[in-house]
């Protein structure tokens, strides 16, 4: 199995591994104000498989990462203002809107991004930020909820996260989070599909590698929402995990689903210490 997985890579690899460089030197600053951590110590739960933390903005063209240096540049800076709309509009039976109940996004948000995936005890599960969004929306709010993965919800947690830009992640990994976190580690290091590919073998195996076209990163969730130049949208973390698990020719799970959920909050988890750059601006 080893062995295929290990031909399965050769053959996608662009280059010679001697051929191909890391992460850049680059640094992120947004607005002149912003510093964001991209490289950092990996955290201890990592031991043994990564030891230094880059963010995805590392691997990317100097045009590309320029895109998300300012925010009159960010094409994902439109999505964050209608989402501003969408938070003061009411919606559903209720009457209310966000600001009925949270008021201003910059002061009730401060932090939220960073910390999930969480557990929520009430719920007795973890919560991404979508299904919190949602619980919200249908259950406080009398509104229907919004597509897991569609533009609404995209854009409403990239308000939220804006609100944590700089700040590091620090998702919970242990208490009552530990059994989706065992769950979502055992995803990420499952060869999956005709190609016989984990995660793994990709983002920690060969990050810094070309693979067709694309610089290969370590695939750490701090940026998410992303608005990708390839689609001209703001994309979930979910939806990424959906491309990349039929890019090894595999049934992939769906947006939303108790496994990708598990997912998130390992995936999440392996960039402990990164800031939240949210939203990113990729390929
Ligand atoms: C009727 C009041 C009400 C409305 C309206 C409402 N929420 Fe909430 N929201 C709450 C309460 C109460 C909690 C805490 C719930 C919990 O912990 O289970 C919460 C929690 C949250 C959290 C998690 C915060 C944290 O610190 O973990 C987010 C994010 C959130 N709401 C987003 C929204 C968004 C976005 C909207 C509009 C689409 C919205 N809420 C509308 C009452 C509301
Ligand atoms: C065949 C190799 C391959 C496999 C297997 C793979 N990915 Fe990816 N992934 C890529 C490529 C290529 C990109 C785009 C370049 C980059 O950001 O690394 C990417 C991008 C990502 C990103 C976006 C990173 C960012 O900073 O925007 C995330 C997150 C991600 N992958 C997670 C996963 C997860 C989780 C799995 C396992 C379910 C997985 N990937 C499996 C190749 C792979």
């Amino acid at each position: 199995m080893k062995v295929r997985a290990m031909t399965a890579i050769a053959a996608l690899l662009a280059a010679p591994l001697a051929a191909v460089a890391g992460p850049d030197s680059d640094e992120l600053v947004v607005n002149g104000e912003i510093n964001m951590v991209t490289q950092t110590e990996a955290p201890a739960h990592l031991d043994g498989a990564l030891s230094e933390l880059y963010s995805g903005w590392r691997f990317r063209s100097d045009e590309t990462q320029a895109l998300q240096m300012d925010d009159f540049d960010n094409p994902a800076m439109v999505f964050v203002d209608q989402a501003q709309e969408a938070w003061d509009t009411a919606d559903g039976t209720e009457g209310k809107s966000c600001a009925s109940c949270h008021g201003d996004a910059a002061d009730s948000m401060a932090g939220v991004r960073a910390v999930y995936p969480k557990w929520n005890e009430a719920a007795g599960e973890v919560r991404t930020l979508e299904a919190q969004v949602n619980d919200c929306r249908e259950n406080r709010m009398g509104a229907k909820a919004w597509k897991y993965d569609g533009g609404d919800m995209a854009s409403m947690t990239a308000l939220i996260s804006v609100q944590s830009r700089g700040l590091p992640v620090n998702v919970a990994i242990d208490g009552p989070a530990q059994a989706t976190w065992e769950m979502g580690k055992e995803i990420y290091y499952t060869r999956y599909g005709q190609l016989e590919l984990s995660c793994a073998n990709c983002h920690e195996d060969n990050y810094g590698n070309m693979i067709r076209a694309d610089h290969l990163s370590q695939g750490h969730i701090n940026g998410f929402p992303t608005y990708r130049l390839k689609n001209a949208k703001l994309n979930t973390s979910h939806a990424r995990f959906k491309g990349c698990v039929r890019d090894t020719r595999a049934e992939t799970f769906n947006p939303g689903s108790p496994e990708f959920v598990a997912l998130e909050l390992y995936v999440a988890s392996r960039g402990n210490g990164l800031s939240v750059e949210g939203p990113s601006v990729r390929n």
